[in-house]
């Protein structure tokens, strides 16, 4: 069956091959971390392609020009701690002015439901676009629940970069949030039982941080 329209998969080739070098388990973390923030800005890339414009007027050393700008407030990226923040600083090397959120979420090893344990984001945040990012969609409960906070706060166009989905976690997030786009680098077919995507990269934040 397809997936949903709302899971964008990437399949451009430098994508591709930094996933690759990720899943490697011979991957170091200074390695794994350099390469989670290079698919941030790819991934990033995709995700802002719509972002609106407006025009301006400028001078250039030749003549004056309407000329293109972003339109409305800054963005604001909101990594899922702890693993998002590494896949967060990719998106800031493209969009430097952008603010910043933060959702801190742990999934409870027994349950795989997500735990909330920090929640700050900008205040106005319903006038501005949101980038939320979390390298791992595997049950999608963490996801799900970060955009689930975001919505009540108020936010409205809300977007997900994630490097690895697991296709029951694409299908629930996009049945939960069918207005949320997901921008991913690929989609693996199962979970194991620890809720573990197969083959995966193992535990994002692990490699990330070197906590195994
Ligand atoms: C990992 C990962 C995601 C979550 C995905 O976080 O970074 O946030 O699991 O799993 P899910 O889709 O089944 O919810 P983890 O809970 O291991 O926390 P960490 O980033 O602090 O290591
Ligand atoms: N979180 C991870 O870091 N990796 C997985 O495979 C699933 C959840």
């Amino acid at each position: 069956m397809p997936l949903p329209p709302s899971i964008h998969v990437s399949s451009h080739p430098l994508v591709q091959h930094k996933l690759t070098k990720m899943r490697d388990k011979e991957t170091s973390s200074a390695n794994f971390r350099r390469l989670l923030r290079e698919i941030g800005l790819l991934l990033g890339y995709d995700a802002t392609r719509d972002l609106p414009l407006m025009t301006t007027r400028i001078e250039t050393p030749i003549e004056a020009m309407e000329a293109p700008l972003l339109d409305g407030k800054k963005l604001v990226i909101v990594p899922i701690l702890r693993a998002g923040l590494g896949l967060a600083e990719g998106v800031l090397d493209l969009v430097p002015l952008a603010r910043m959120g933060h959702v801190g979420l742990y999934r409870d090893p027994r349950t795989l439901q997500a735990v909330e344990y920090y929640f700050k984001i900008p205040g106005d945040i319903g006038d501005r676009d949101v980038i939320v990012c979390d390298p791992m969609l595997a049950t999608a409960h963490s996801a799900i629940a970060a955009v689930d906070r975001l919505k009540e706060t108020g936010a409205k166009r809300i977007k997900v970069i994630c490097i690895l989905a697991a296709e029951p976690g694409a299908r629930a997030f996009a049945e939960v949030h069918p207005d949320v786009p997901v921008f991913t680098a690929a989609v693996d077919a199962k979970l194991n039982d620890h809720g573990y995507i197969v083959p995966g990269l193992g535990d994002a934040g692990d490699r990330l941080f070197g906590t195994k």
